[in-house]
């Protein structure tokens, strides 16, 4: 197009010339007329410089004219080149994540009810080869492993490990009533070594067995994977040297993670800030998964009290054709704090009680105390772990109540967490 249009503006320009010459020459009949006077061939002759002058301008503002319509053209053909370059996820030299391979890792033990969560998993799995379904069983169960069988035998996209080590795990008697969590974590730790030392994956995706997913669960990891590479400060890399290169990523009940050392509670250990490092774990606001297993190793703890009331997403969000990078940490970090800060305050009772416009206010605390006083107001769990109240990013916890989007959020000028909160 460009091109067609330079021969065009070439190809006028001579035309153009060539039709002054032909109208000067026009003009300038060569028919003989008698001049009265010399005065009289000196008024001919300008007017035939003015008309030749008139021609020219003419072809002037026709030249304007199509160089302002190449330019436009011109504009038009950035915009779509803009249009047509790489996504936020694509530009980069890295490509680890291009075509990544997550596998999903199920944690199993003695339910049989397994079938429940690999039925969704198989249900709602875009493709075999980026998401390999690996079961790794605890406990020895031989029902549960007959159940998982039916899977492995009849699709090699899907495989299974047994944990080997059944025995006891000898503790002492004040931490008996914690055995579960020690066999967890056992189990953890021998499934992501099986995963990343034995399998030598680059990423791993935790699902554990009285989990159901939501329909664009496979869509949220594989639209969020860029950010482990774009920013280091999201769970990623660790300390030991051959644990550098796995991206880890902790996602509330969806977790993908890698943990070298766990002793206990592996949970609490993705949390303890000595591990995290001050590195984040970004969450969908609506959770990705739904934890049906009432009765498990915390006894139904939370269930009742908050688990069952966990909201399930079922929208599908195209996360892969989201641009992302509003969440790397300073433009996030900078945007969250001039946002929540700017907000309306007000006390967690004004929330309850009140029927405000605002679509989104901020309440203060202080100190751990306030901290979990505005918590039970606003119906949020209240307890801290390693300092850090639940599901909160620099201090900051984030609900929807009443409509209203409810920022609760530190008073002061926050700068790391204190580890005696709790
Ligand atoms: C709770 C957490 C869970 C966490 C666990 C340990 C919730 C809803 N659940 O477990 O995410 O992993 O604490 O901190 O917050 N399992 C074994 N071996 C055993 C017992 C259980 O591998 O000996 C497996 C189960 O199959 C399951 C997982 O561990 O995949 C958690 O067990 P579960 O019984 O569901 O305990 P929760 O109370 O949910
Ligand atoms: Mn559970």
């Amino acid at each position: 197009m460009r091109v067609n249009l330079r021969k065009f503006i070439i190809f006028f320009g001579c035309f153009s010339l060539i039709w002054v010459v032909v109208s000067y020459s026009s003009s300038y009949s060569p028919v003989y007329k008698p001049r009265s006077s010399v005065s009289e061939i000196e008024m001919e002759i300008d007017r035939l410089q003015q008309k030749v002058q008139n021609q020219l301008s003419d072809s002037y503002s026709l030249l304007q004219k199509v160089r302002l319509h190449l330019k436009k053209t011109e504009e038009r053909n950035d915009e779509s080149a803009k249009d047509s370059q790489p996504a936020w996820n694509e530009v980069d030299t890295n490509q680890n994540y291009k075509n990544p391979v997550l596998p999903i890792l199920v944690i199993a033990c003695d339910r049989v009810t397994v079938k429940r969560c690999l039925d969704n998993l198989v249900k709602f799995r875009p493709n075999k080869e980026t998401f390999p379904i690996i079961v790794s069983q605890d406990c020895g169960h031989n029902e549960t492993y007959h159940v998982i069988k039916s899977y492995t035998d009849s699709d090699p996209s899907i495989t299974v490990v047994r944990q080997p080590n059944l025995s006891e795990i000898p503790l002492p008697r004040a931490k008996v009533k914690f055995k579960g969590y020690y066999k967890i974590a056992r189990h953890y730790r021998f499934a992501l070594n099986h995963v990343f030392v034995g399998l030598e994956h680059e990423a791993v995706i935790i699902v554990e067995d009285d989990l159901d997913i939501s329909p664009d669960f496979f869509e949220y990891f594989l639209g969020t994977y860029p950010l482990l590479f774009k920013d280091p400060s999201i769970w990623c890399s660790y300390k030991n040297d051959w644990v550098a290169k796995f991206q880890i990523r902790f996602d509330c009940n969806a977790k993908r993670y890698f943990l070298p050392s766990i002793s206990r509670f592996f949970d609490d250990w993705l949390r303890d800030p000595e591990n995290t490092d001050g590195r984040a774990c970004i969450r969908p606001e609506i959770s990705r998964t739904y934890s049906f297993g009432k009765i498990g190793v915390s006894k139904g703890l939370f269930f009742d009290m908050h688990l069952r009331y966990m909201q399930l997403n079922m929208e599908f969000v195209e996360f892969t054709k989201l641009n992302l990078t509003y969440l790397i940490k300073d433009t996030y970090d900078e945007n969250l704090t001039s946002f929540v800060y700017n907000l309306p305050e007000v006390s967690a009772e004004d929330v309850m009680s009140s029927t405000g416009t605002e679509p989104a206010v901020r309440v203060s605390y202080s100190t751990a105390k306030t901290y979990q006083r505005a918590a039970k107001k606003l119906g949020l769990m209240d307890d801290f772990r390693s300092g850090i109240p639940r599901a909160a990013y620099r201090g900051i916890v984030t609900c929807f109540i009443r409509n209203r989007r409810v920022y609760l959020a530190p008073s002061y000028e926050w700068t790391k967490y204190d580890p005696t909160w709790g």
